[in-house]
Protein backbone atom coordinates (compact mmCIF):
# COMPACT_ATOMS: atom_id res chain seq x y z
CA UNK A 1 0.00 0.00 0.00
CA UNK A 2 1.42 3.12 -1.11
CA UNK A 3 1.54 6.39 2.05
CA UNK A 4 0.85 9.42 1.06
CA UNK A 5 1.41 12.94 3.70
CA UNK A 6 -0.27 15.97 3.17
CA UNK A 7 0.14 18.91 5.24
CA UNK A 8 -2.77 21.08 5.78
CA UNK A 9 -4.77 18.01 5.80
CA UNK A 10 -7.55 19.03 8.24
CA UNK A 11 -9.88 21.34 5.74
CA UNK A 12 -9.97 22.76 2.64
CA UNK A 13 -7.87 22.02 -0.34
CA UNK A 14 -5.49 19.37 1.55
CA UNK A 15 -8.51 17.81 2.99
CA UNK A 16 -9.79 17.15 -0.54
CA UNK A 17 -6.34 15.70 -1.81
CA UNK A 18 -5.95 13.35 1.50
CA UNK A 19 -9.66 11.79 0.92
CA UNK A 20 -8.42 11.76 -3.13
CA UNK A 21 -5.75 9.88 -1.97
CA UNK A 22 -7.40 7.83 1.02
CA UNK A 23 -10.34 6.90 -2.32
CA UNK A 24 -7.36 5.94 -4.24
CA UNK A 25 -6.33 3.43 -1.38
CA UNK A 26 -3.20 5.05 -0.12
CA UNK A 27 -2.59 5.06 3.95
CA UNK A 28 -2.44 8.79 4.86
CA UNK A 29 -0.85 10.93 7.19
CA UNK A 30 -2.26 14.80 7.47
CA UNK A 31 -1.10 17.34 9.42
CA UNK A 32 -2.05 20.32 10.57
CA UNK A 33 -1.71 22.44 14.09
CA UNK A 34 -5.25 21.84 15.70
CA UNK A 35 -5.50 18.66 16.98
CA UNK A 36 -9.05 18.54 17.40
CA UNK A 37 -10.19 19.58 13.59
CA UNK A 38 -6.89 16.96 12.25
CA UNK A 39 -8.72 14.17 14.22
CA UNK A 40 -12.10 14.55 13.13
CA UNK A 41 -11.25 15.01 9.45
CA UNK A 42 -8.59 11.89 9.88
CA UNK A 43 -11.36 9.50 11.35
CA UNK A 44 -13.84 11.19 8.29
CA UNK A 45 -11.99 9.98 5.83
CA UNK A 46 -10.87 7.26 7.43
CA UNK A 47 -14.94 5.94 7.66
CA UNK A 48 -15.86 6.81 4.23
CA UNK A 49 -12.87 4.80 2.54
CA UNK A 50 -11.54 2.17 5.36
CA UNK A 51 -8.22 2.95 4.74
CA UNK A 52 -6.04 4.48 7.65
CA UNK A 53 -5.93 7.69 7.80
CA UNK A 54 -3.29 9.65 10.85
CA UNK A 55 -3.35 13.03 12.43
CA UNK A 56 -0.61 14.07 12.97
CA UNK A 57 -0.47 17.41 14.83
CA UNK A 58 2.50 19.60 13.69
CA UNK A 59 3.02 23.21 13.24
CA UNK A 60 5.39 23.09 9.61
CA UNK A 61 7.04 26.28 10.51
CA UNK A 62 8.94 24.40 13.36
CA UNK A 63 11.89 22.15 11.19
CA UNK A 64 11.78 19.91 14.52
CA UNK A 65 8.13 19.07 14.44
CA UNK A 66 8.50 18.38 10.64
CA UNK A 67 11.40 16.19 10.67
CA UNK A 68 9.15 14.13 13.72
CA UNK A 69 6.19 14.30 11.53
CA UNK A 70 8.53 12.26 8.32
CA UNK A 71 10.20 9.84 10.75
CA UNK A 72 7.14 8.97 12.66
CA UNK A 73 5.39 8.61 8.85
CA UNK A 74 8.02 6.46 7.68
CA UNK A 75 8.11 4.63 11.09
CA UNK A 76 4.46 4.04 10.80
CA UNK A 77 4.01 2.83 7.71
CA UNK A 78 7.41 1.56 6.46
CA UNK A 79 7.92 4.47 3.50
CA UNK A 80 6.53 7.46 1.87
CA UNK A 81 5.28 7.83 -1.36
CA UNK A 82 3.99 11.32 -1.99
CA UNK A 83 4.61 14.35 -0.21
CA UNK A 84 1.70 17.07 -0.70
CA UNK A 85 3.29 20.40 0.41
CA UNK A 86 -0.22 22.29 1.10
CA UNK A 87 -0.01 24.39 4.53
CA UNK A 88 -1.07 27.56 4.08
CA UNK A 89 -2.32 31.08 4.31
CA UNK A 90 -3.03 34.06 2.45
CA UNK A 91 -2.74 37.93 2.65
CA UNK A 92 -4.04 40.71 1.31
CA UNK A 93 -3.34 44.60 1.94
CA UNK A 94 -1.40 47.68 0.82
CA UNK A 95 2.31 46.33 1.06
CA UNK A 96 3.29 49.57 3.45
CA UNK A 97 0.63 48.12 5.34
CA UNK A 98 1.89 44.81 6.17
CA UNK A 99 4.24 44.64 9.52
CA UNK A 100 7.41 42.31 9.29
CA UNK A 101 5.73 39.78 11.98
CA UNK A 102 3.03 39.55 8.76
CA UNK A 103 5.40 38.75 6.32
CA UNK A 104 7.14 36.08 8.51
CA UNK A 105 3.71 34.68 9.18
CA UNK A 106 3.14 34.13 5.27
CA UNK A 107 7.18 33.32 4.16
CA UNK A 108 7.61 31.17 6.96
CA UNK A 109 4.43 29.18 6.35
CA UNK A 110 4.09 28.90 2.81
CA UNK A 111 7.92 29.03 1.84
CA UNK A 112 10.05 27.58 4.99
CA UNK A 113 6.93 24.96 5.96
CA UNK A 114 7.29 23.38 2.12
CA UNK A 115 11.19 23.63 2.75
CA UNK A 116 10.85 22.02 5.76
CA UNK A 117 9.44 19.07 4.59
CA UNK A 118 11.14 18.70 1.76
CA UNK A 119 14.42 18.44 3.98
CA UNK A 120 12.96 15.64 5.69
CA UNK A 121 11.80 13.16 2.82
CA UNK A 122 14.00 13.81 0.63
CA UNK A 123 17.02 11.58 1.66
CA UNK A 124 14.11 9.01 2.08
CA UNK A 125 12.89 9.88 -1.56
CA UNK A 126 16.72 9.68 -2.89
CA UNK A 127 17.60 5.76 -0.95
CA UNK A 128 14.53 4.65 -2.65
CA UNK A 129 15.05 6.03 -5.85
CA UNK A 130 11.14 7.42 -5.91
CA UNK A 131 8.70 9.39 -4.64
CA UNK A 132 6.77 12.49 -5.53
CA UNK A 133 6.82 15.85 -4.31
CA UNK A 134 3.32 18.43 -4.86
CA UNK A 135 3.52 21.81 -3.93
CA UNK A 136 0.22 23.73 -3.52
CA UNK A 137 1.42 26.96 -5.47
CA UNK A 138 -1.47 29.52 -7.09
CA UNK A 139 -1.60 31.41 -9.96
CA UNK A 140 -0.39 34.27 -8.01
CA UNK A 141 3.18 32.16 -8.43
CA UNK A 142 2.86 32.91 -12.20
CA UNK A 143 1.14 36.41 -12.16
CA UNK A 144 2.22 39.03 -9.86
CA UNK A 145 -1.19 40.29 -7.64
CA UNK A 146 -1.03 43.70 -6.54
CA UNK A 147 -2.12 44.41 -2.79
CA UNK A 148 -0.75 40.49 -1.91
CA UNK A 149 2.85 41.16 -2.06
CA UNK A 150 3.53 38.45 0.60
CA UNK A 151 1.23 35.80 -0.36
CA UNK A 152 2.55 36.42 -4.20
CA UNK A 153 6.01 35.98 -3.45
CA UNK A 154 5.46 32.76 -1.31
CA UNK A 155 4.23 31.45 -4.23
CA UNK A 156 6.60 32.68 -7.07
CA UNK A 157 9.18 31.59 -4.86
CA UNK A 158 7.13 27.79 -4.54
CA UNK A 159 7.29 27.88 -8.45
CA UNK A 160 10.80 28.52 -8.86
CA UNK A 161 11.78 26.07 -5.61
CA UNK A 162 9.79 23.39 -7.56
CA UNK A 163 11.34 23.84 -11.19
CA UNK A 164 14.60 23.69 -9.81
CA UNK A 165 13.49 20.24 -7.68
CA UNK A 166 12.31 18.86 -10.76
CA UNK A 167 14.83 19.46 -12.79
CA UNK A 168 17.19 18.01 -10.92
CA UNK A 169 15.34 15.16 -9.45
CA UNK A 170 13.34 13.91 -12.28
CA UNK A 171 16.53 11.66 -13.45
CA UNK A 172 16.99 10.31 -9.84
CA UNK A 173 13.24 8.97 -10.13
CA UNK A 174 11.60 11.72 -8.20
CA UNK A 175 8.67 13.93 -9.65
CA UNK A 176 8.09 17.09 -8.31
CA UNK A 177 4.47 18.40 -9.32
CA UNK A 178 3.84 22.32 -8.22
CA UNK A 179 0.10 23.00 -9.12
CA UNK A 180 -1.75 26.38 -10.10
CA UNK A 181 -5.70 27.01 -8.88
CA UNK A 182 -7.25 30.06 -9.29
CA UNK A 183 -9.23 30.88 -6.29
CA UNK A 184 -10.90 27.94 -4.50
CA UNK A 185 -14.04 27.91 -2.27
CA UNK A 186 -12.51 27.28 1.25
CA UNK A 187 -12.33 28.99 4.88
CA UNK A 188 -8.83 30.77 4.10
CA UNK A 189 -10.63 34.06 4.62
CA UNK A 190 -10.93 33.43 8.35
CA UNK A 191 -6.84 32.74 8.62
CA UNK A 192 -5.71 35.62 5.88
CA UNK A 193 -3.55 38.27 7.28
CA UNK A 194 -5.55 41.35 6.16
CA UNK A 195 -3.97 44.51 6.52
CA UNK A 196 -5.67 48.29 5.25
CA UNK A 197 -5.19 51.71 4.65
CA UNK A 198 -7.79 52.29 7.78
CA UNK A 199 -9.69 49.63 9.82
CA UNK A 200 -12.48 49.88 6.92
CA UNK A 201 -10.54 49.20 4.23
CA UNK A 202 -9.33 45.98 6.24
CA UNK A 203 -12.77 44.58 6.67
CA UNK A 204 -13.72 45.76 3.06
CA UNK A 205 -10.86 43.13 2.04
CA UNK A 206 -12.46 40.59 4.33
CA UNK A 207 -15.81 40.96 3.22
CA UNK A 208 -14.15 40.85 -0.51
CA UNK A 209 -12.42 37.34 0.27
CA UNK A 210 -15.72 36.41 1.90
CA UNK A 211 -17.94 37.24 -1.32
CA UNK A 212 -15.73 36.05 -3.66
CA UNK A 213 -15.39 32.49 -2.30
CA UNK A 214 -19.34 32.33 -1.73
CA UNK A 215 -19.97 32.95 -5.31
CA UNK A 216 -21.42 29.83 -6.74
CA UNK A 217 -19.19 29.50 -9.98
CA UNK A 218 -15.82 29.53 -7.55
CA UNK A 219 -13.81 26.10 -8.05
CA UNK A 220 -13.68 23.66 -5.56
CA UNK A 221 -11.22 21.91 -3.19
CA UNK A 222 -12.40 18.90 -5.38
CA UNK A 223 -11.13 20.27 -7.94
CA UNK A 224 -7.88 20.75 -7.02
CA UNK A 225 -7.29 17.15 -5.59
CA UNK A 226 -8.69 15.99 -9.46
CA UNK A 227 -6.10 18.10 -10.74
CA UNK A 228 -3.11 16.86 -8.14
CA UNK A 229 -3.99 13.09 -9.07
CA UNK A 230 -4.20 13.49 -12.81
CA UNK A 231 -0.89 15.60 -12.77
CA UNK A 232 0.66 12.37 -10.81
CA UNK A 233 -0.80 10.20 -13.44
CA UNK A 234 0.21 12.23 -16.22
CA UNK A 235 3.62 13.09 -14.83
CA UNK A 236 2.63 16.65 -15.14
CA UNK A 237 5.44 19.39 -13.12
CA UNK A 238 3.43 22.59 -13.88
CA UNK A 239 -0.28 22.04 -14.12
CA UNK A 240 -2.39 25.08 -14.30
CA UNK A 241 -5.83 24.08 -13.36
CA UNK A 242 -9.33 25.01 -14.67
CA UNK A 243 -10.25 29.02 -14.31
CA UNK A 244 -6.39 29.81 -13.69
CA UNK A 245 -5.54 28.61 -17.59
CA UNK A 246 -7.77 31.83 -18.52
CA UNK A 247 -6.19 34.30 -16.15
CA UNK A 248 -2.33 33.17 -16.56
CA UNK A 249 -3.67 33.31 -20.51
CA UNK A 250 -4.66 36.78 -20.02
CA UNK A 251 -1.87 38.04 -18.41
CA UNK A 252 0.90 36.16 -20.99
CA UNK A 253 -1.25 37.94 -23.96
CA UNK A 254 -1.71 41.55 -22.44
CA UNK A 255 0.28 42.07 -18.71
CA UNK A 256 -0.59 45.81 -18.67
CA UNK A 257 -3.99 45.09 -18.86
CA UNK A 258 -3.93 42.38 -17.10
CA UNK A 259 -2.45 44.22 -14.08
CA UNK A 260 -4.76 47.32 -14.21
CA UNK A 261 -7.73 44.96 -14.06
CA UNK A 262 -6.06 43.12 -10.76
CA UNK A 263 -4.95 46.55 -9.29
CA UNK A 264 -8.91 47.94 -9.59
CA UNK A 265 -10.28 44.60 -8.04
CA UNK A 266 -7.44 44.87 -4.80
CA UNK A 267 -7.34 47.96 -4.44
CA UNK A 268 -10.35 47.96 -2.25
CA UNK A 269 -10.67 51.12 -0.23
CA UNK A 270 -6.71 52.42 -1.17
CA UNK A 271 -6.62 55.94 -2.87
CA UNK A 272 -4.87 55.28 -5.79
CA UNK A 273 -2.69 58.42 -7.40
CA UNK A 274 -0.16 58.91 -9.92
CA UNK A 275 1.88 61.79 -11.03
N1 LIG B 1 -8.26 28.63 -1.43
C1 LIG B 1 -7.70 29.25 -2.47
O1 LIG B 1 -8.28 30.14 -3.11
C2 LIG B 1 -6.33 28.83 -2.94
C3 LIG B 1 -5.97 29.15 -4.26
C4 LIG B 1 -4.71 28.79 -4.73
C5 LIG B 1 -3.82 28.14 -3.89
N2 LIG B 1 -4.20 27.84 -2.60
C6 LIG B 1 -3.22 27.18 -1.73
O2 LIG B 1 -3.73 25.94 -1.30
C7 LIG B 1 -3.27 25.66 0.03
C8 LIG B 1 -4.46 25.36 0.94
O3 LIG B 1 -5.34 26.48 0.93
P1 LIG B 1 -6.81 26.37 1.56
O4 LIG B 1 -7.62 27.41 0.89
O5 LIG B 1 -7.28 24.97 1.56
O6 LIG B 1 -6.52 26.86 3.06
P2 LIG B 1 -7.38 26.63 4.41
O7 LIG B 1 -8.74 26.15 4.10
O8 LIG B 1 -7.19 27.88 5.22
O9 LIG B 1 -6.59 25.43 5.11
C9 LIG B 1 -5.26 25.61 5.48
C10 LIG B 1 -4.73 24.35 6.11
O10 LIG B 1 -3.35 24.55 6.44
C11 LIG B 1 -3.17 24.32 7.83
N3 LIG B 1 -2.09 25.19 8.33
C12 LIG B 1 -2.02 26.55 8.30
N4 LIG B 1 -0.89 26.96 8.89
C13 LIG B 1 -0.24 25.84 9.30
C14 LIG B 1 0.98 25.62 9.99
N5 LIG B 1 1.76 26.62 10.39
N6 LIG B 1 1.36 24.34 10.24
C15 LIG B 1 0.57 23.30 9.84
N7 LIG B 1 -0.59 23.46 9.19
C16 LIG B 1 -0.99 24.72 8.93
C17 LIG B 1 -4.54 24.63 8.46
O11 LIG B 1 -4.72 23.99 9.73
P3 LIG B 1 -4.33 24.68 11.14
O12 LIG B 1 -4.73 26.11 11.05
O13 LIG B 1 -5.07 23.89 12.17
O14 LIG B 1 -2.84 24.51 11.28
C18 LIG B 1 -5.44 23.99 7.41
O15 LIG B 1 -5.47 22.60 7.56
C19 LIG B 1 -2.44 26.88 0.45
O16 LIG B 1 -1.08 26.62 0.19
C20 LIG B 1 -2.97 27.96 -0.45
O17 LIG B 1 -2.02 29.00 -0.67
C21 LIG B 1 -5.44 28.17 -2.12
Amino acid sequence: MKVALVTGGSEGIGRAIATRFAKENYHVVIAARDAAKLTEAASQIKTEWATPVVPMPTDVRDPKQVQDLVEQTIADFGQLDVLVNNAGLYSTGPTEEFTLEDWHQVIDTNLWGYIHTIQAALPHFIAQQKGAIVNLCSIAGKLPMPYLAPYTTSKFAISGLSQALSAELSPKGIQVCAVYPNIIKTAFPEKAVLQGKNPEDKKARYQQLKQTVSMPFIEKPEDVANGVWQALQNNESEPILGSAKLMGGLHALLPRLTQRMLRMVFQNKDSLTSH
